[in-house]
């Protein structure tokens, strides 16, 4: 969880190196990432060299922000293969998903050991399947930058869990207004209802609201 919430998408890095070993844990979360069928069809290319990163984030619609990372990740997933085994749900869906599964995986690894990343997939994949010599049955799906971050980034504003989620059904019915419910537990909710009660009451002075007020602070 602490690597999760502490993640941001950063775009301007330290002149630092990445260690080796923090590169190789990253590379083993690529490996351990669910992978459909566990078919092996996705690729990584590590990027450190300053020629050919100033390719790839031209590719990457002149994201120049990109260059100050030290290492760069493409993640290429083989469509060819994937279709063979999957067919148009292969290619449209599930080799996305692996991609995206890898470039996750890594991101949260990267920032339990304080690296920072982030994700790009606004790029001309043509573009960059060229710079990188990807072969033809291959297509570069997630570049993702990696470095030590030299800007703050505040956090964004994230959707409401209550928003973002509906318990057994979507929509009509499958809502529920706040998160503890989905634990089938009431006692926060029932307590703040009666705090909210008890202030309102207490600020309209009404003999209830001290009765109120008392038994809260028994
Ligand atoms: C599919 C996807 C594509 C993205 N493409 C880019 C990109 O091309 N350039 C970029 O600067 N950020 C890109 N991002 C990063 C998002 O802008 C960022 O995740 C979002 O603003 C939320 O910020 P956070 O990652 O700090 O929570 C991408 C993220 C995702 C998941």
């Amino acid at each position: 969880m602490d690597a999760i919430l502490k993640r941001r998408s950063v775009r301007k890095y330290n002149d630092i190196p990445i260690p080796k070993d923090v590169l190789v844990d990253v590379l083993i979360s690529a490996q351990f990432a669910p992978h459909s069928g566990n078919s092996h069809t996705c690729r990584l290319v590590v990027i450190d060299e300053e020629s050919v990163k100033d390719s790839v984030s031209d590719a990457c619609f002149h994201q120049t922000w990109m260059k100050s990372a030290p290492i760069f990740i493409v993640i290429a997933s083989n469509l060819e293969r994937m279709e063979k085994l999957y067919g148009k749900r292969g290619v449209e869906v599930y080799s996305n998903q692996n991609s995206a599964a890898i470039a996750e995986n890594m991101a949260i690894c990267a920032m339990s050991h304080n690296v920072a990343t982030c994700w790009v997939s606004a790029f001309n994949e043509k573009m960059v399947a060229q710079v990188l010599d990807i072969p033809d049955n291959f297509v570069p799906q997630i570049v993702m930058t990696f470095g030590y971050s030299s800007e703050i980034v505040p956090t964004p504003v994230k959707q409401d869990l209550t928003a973002l989620t509906y318990l057994n059904k979507f929509e009509g019915g499958g809502r529920f207004n706040n998160i503890d419910f989905l634990f089938k537990d009431y006692s926060d909710v029932l307590r703040r209802h009666l705090r909210r009660a008890a202030k309102t009451t207490k600020s309209t002075g009404t003999f209830i609201g001290k009765k109120i007020n008392k038994i809260l602070k028994k």
